[in-house]
């Protein structure tokens, strides 16, 4: 119950709009040394500051140059993406502050997205727990074992906010719903910087990319996006500001355009949003190429005009584009552009090496002893796959075919991905190993030992038109008293550059599925996969279906752990999964539009070949036992527009097992000035409760939790009637209703824009 109360006024602070945050306190004395040092920088070295260069892992994009010693000695280098390991960092730093005539310690930066050695669930799934907690722990392993690798700054959190299961980069963020999304971002940003960006264990977390990168077009990564204002500050703003809030001192910008402008020179949104309207003073980097990419969204012909561009809206850090160092000086020196920008963007870097604690030991402790000690712990270990079955998702279980019985049993697990030890990590591996992974096959086998016999066939690859393993599949099945079909997609078909147009499993997996099925054994299937599928046929025929994502290194353990029963699966979809492809965009909140869909009326929103429902709704995912609900009980009826009301339910668990249940609170504002969505999800907490247990847990619904953006673009609560839902998932829902009344609340007159 504490728990609700918690992540409920949480989201309360979120939402508060009329103050910065997540500045550090004015520090005198840090702000007089960066400027002593800032008189003593020649306008290159300015510009070197502002300059990210590639080592050995960091390509991401267009090959560019590598950086090597003669740049950081000549002050060319502010930070570095993709330098790894205690001892390369401490030979390149040595360099920085031995040798060059600046003397200033450079920055290394990585994409440390869910672990460095030690890999989490991809945070798709990690989302898919709906527990802050674990995202918080999780984080804050990766941060210690990259912070040990000699990184100081991670390109995580990925908060991109999207509709497009098409998009391979759903995978890095937390799914569909701005508020879950902006509690998880929050979590993360508290994981990865610890206590203090000084601590010698803590990465500066970036949130990215900033703004509106998941609404691509087509779900073709890096494609124009068409958010209008509103949306784009009730879906796609609101985890940022999460991550600002939670104290994120680094943003980066997205590859996108909104409304013709590209985000690294969108004047309107970095500076407008992020530094005038939050009061954020940190560093905002670009994208790999970022800047130079203004060429080809054509902002101008001409590099330095576009850095300049860049520079001027905001942007402090120029990843590998070299267009800052190359170009902007020609700029500065003609006059085109004011010094005083070069000099803000300068300060915020050297603030940031100050606040990481570079100027007193640019070293941070790193060594290569301690780096070992750190790397891949038991107790690491051990969180991975606690994190790696709260993220399991059972998307169906027909006559309770699942939990599985190990002894005296043959146990035929079939298909490629359950012996793919890559894909069990999923795509930002960052430093993780395929050797460290626990497949599928393997954590089956460990589960059952000697109890039982195992028989394996891959039966067709993931991706190929390869049918010719399937006889050898169907052999196996016959020869088993159960079947685990482990099919999806492999982990390099999500990620960057990794959009599909087709949600259906790939390859010949589907006619595998419906072989291995003909064979008549009790089947259950396993999805491996980076994004929501479209997996009909199954949804109808397959008895069991768990959703395991990418699962980091303790995969197969934390699937057999819930396939045998020893964990009761209490993951939740934090994404829709459409029935086809065609459904898209398809998410739970929605508009009501005039003419509601009805299956039953012709003339109302749906199609004449699919149904509109979704294949598994936002919020779905079922239990080894049940739960039932008690109707939501309001503290009052009847409140001031500007007064919060407590929500509490009563959730019973009425099967014969433990299990932990995800309770979620949605509201509805019925009728307002501008339309709203059906449903928005405004709370949520995992209680674990034993058969016959009851738990009341209690949401407090603040005024910011009921608030919109009115025709005049201020934050209101409007007074009148609110659907108050509580439930298992966003369908499943018990409600009542709350009415407000008084005058219009404005909690922020200020328009957006
Ligand atoms: C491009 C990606 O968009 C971004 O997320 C990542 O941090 C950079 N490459 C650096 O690898």
């Amino acid at each position: 119950m504490q728990a609700g109360l918690c992540i409920a006024m949480g989201a309360t602070a979120l939402g508060a709009q009329s103050s910065g945050y997540g500045l550090p306190k004015t520090d005198a004395r840090m702000n007089r040394f960066v400027d002593s040092v800032l008189a003593r920088l020649t306008l290159e070295e300015k510009l070197g500051q502002l300059t990210q260069y590639r080592g050995p892992w960091g390509l991401t994009g267009p090959q560019t140059r590598e950086a090597g010693a003669a740049d950081i000695k000549a002050g060319r280098v502010g930070s570095f993406l993709g330098v790894r390991g205690a001892a390369a960092t401490r030979e390149l730093q040595t360099i920085a502050v031995t040798q060059s005539r600046t003397r200033i310690p450079v920055l290394f930066a990585d994409d440390i997205v869910h672990g460095w050695r030690t890999i989490f669930p991809v945070p798709l799934a990690e989302a898919a727990s709906f527990n802050p907690e674990i995202a918080e722990r999780t984080a804050r392993v990766a941060a210690v074992e990259g912070a040990a690798a000699g990184i100081h700054w991670t390109f995580a959190p990925m908060v991109d906010i999207t509709r497009e299961p098409r998009w391979g980069r759903i995978v890095e963020g937390a799914g569909e719903d701005p508020f879950l999304g902006s509690i998880i971002a929050a979590a993360k940003v508290r994981g990865f910087q610890g206590r203090s960006l000084r601590d010698s264990l803590s990465l500066m977390a970036t949130a990215k990319h900033f703004v509106g990168y998941g609404a691509a077009e087509g779900g073709r990564d890096y494609n124009t996006t068409d958010i209008p204002l509103r949306t784009l500050h009730e879906m796609y703003l609101p985890p940022f500001e999460a991550a600002v809030k939670a104290g994120a001192r680094s943003i980066m910008a997205a590859f996108n355009e909104i409304d013709g402008v590209p985000m690294h020179a969108n004047k309107r949104l970095i500076d407008g949003v992020l530094r005038d309207r939050w009061r954020w003073d940190g560093i905002l980097v670009s994208d790999y190429t970022g800047v130079m990419e203004l060429l080809q969204h054509g902002l101008s012909a001409d590099s330095a005009a576009v850095g300049r561009l860049a520079l001027d809206a905001g942007v402090d850090v120029d990843m590998v584009s070299n267009i800052f160092y190359k170009d902007v000086a020609r700029e500065v020196r003609a006059g085109r552009l004011p010094v005083a920008v070069v000099d803000s963007a300068v300060r915020r870097v050297l603030r940031t090496k100050y606040e990481l604690g570079l100027f007193t030991d640019p070293y941070k402790g790193s060594s290569t002893a301690r780096e070992q000690a750190l790397t891949l712990t038991a107790e690491s270990r051990s969180l991975a796959r606690t994190a790696a079955q709260q993220s399991i998702v059972l998307l169906r279980n027909e006559r309770n075919t699942l939990p599985l019985t190990a002894a005296g049993k043959t146990i035929a697990v079939i298909g490629a991905l359950a012996s793919d030890a890559r894909s069990s990590l999923g795509g930002w591996a960052a430093a993780g190993r395929a050797e460290d992974a626990v497949t599928v096959l393997a954590g089956i086998r460990n589960a059952v030992g000697s109890n039982g016999r195992v028989l394996y066939a891959a039966g067709a690859p993931v991706e190929e038109r390869d049918t010719t393993g399937f006889a050898e599949a169907v052999r196996v099945a016959r020869e088993a008293d159960v079947v685990v079909l482990v099919v999806g997609e492999h982990q390099d078909m999500s990620a960057e550059a990794r959009n599909r147009s087709s949600l259906d499993l790939p390859g010949v997996q589907q006619q595998l599925v419906e072989r291995i099925y003909a064979v008549g054994k009790p089947t259950v299937a396993v999805l491996m996969n980076g994004r929501p599928l479209s997996v009909p046929w199954m949804a109808s025929n397959v008895p069991a279906i768990l959703e395991t994502w990418y699962l980091g290194v303790e995969h197969g353990n934390a699937v057999a752990d819930v396939l045998f029963g020893s964990v009761n699966p209490s993951g939740k979809l934090p994404v829709t999964f459409p029935r086809t492809v065609g459904q898209i965009p398809i998410y739970y909140n929605h508009k009501n539009t005039g003419r509601p869909s009805d299956a039953k009326e012709r003339y109302t929103s749906q199609y004449i070949d699919v149904p509109f429902t979704p294949l598994y709704p936002f919020g779905h995912g079922l239990s080894y036992t049940t739960f039932s609900y008690s109707a939501p009980i309001l503290s009052r009826a009847k409140a001031g527009t500007h007064e919060s009301v407590d929500v509490s339910v009563t959730v019973t668990n009425s099967g014969s097992r433990t299990g932990e249940e995800v309770v979620q609170l949605y509201v509805r504002d019925d009728a307002g000035s501008v339309t709203r969505p059906v449903k928005e999800l405004k709370g949520f907490t995992r209680v674990s409760l034993a058969p016959g247990e009851q738990r009341t847990v209690t949401f407090r619904l603040t005024p910011e939790l009921l608030a919109f953006y009115d025709l005049q673009y201020r934050e209101v609560v409007e007074p009148g009637t609110f659907s108050i839902m509580v439930g298992g998932s966003s369908e499943q829902l018990q409600r009542t209703t709350l009415e407000l009344t008084g005058r219009v609340h404005v909690l922020d007159a200020r328009p957006i824009r």
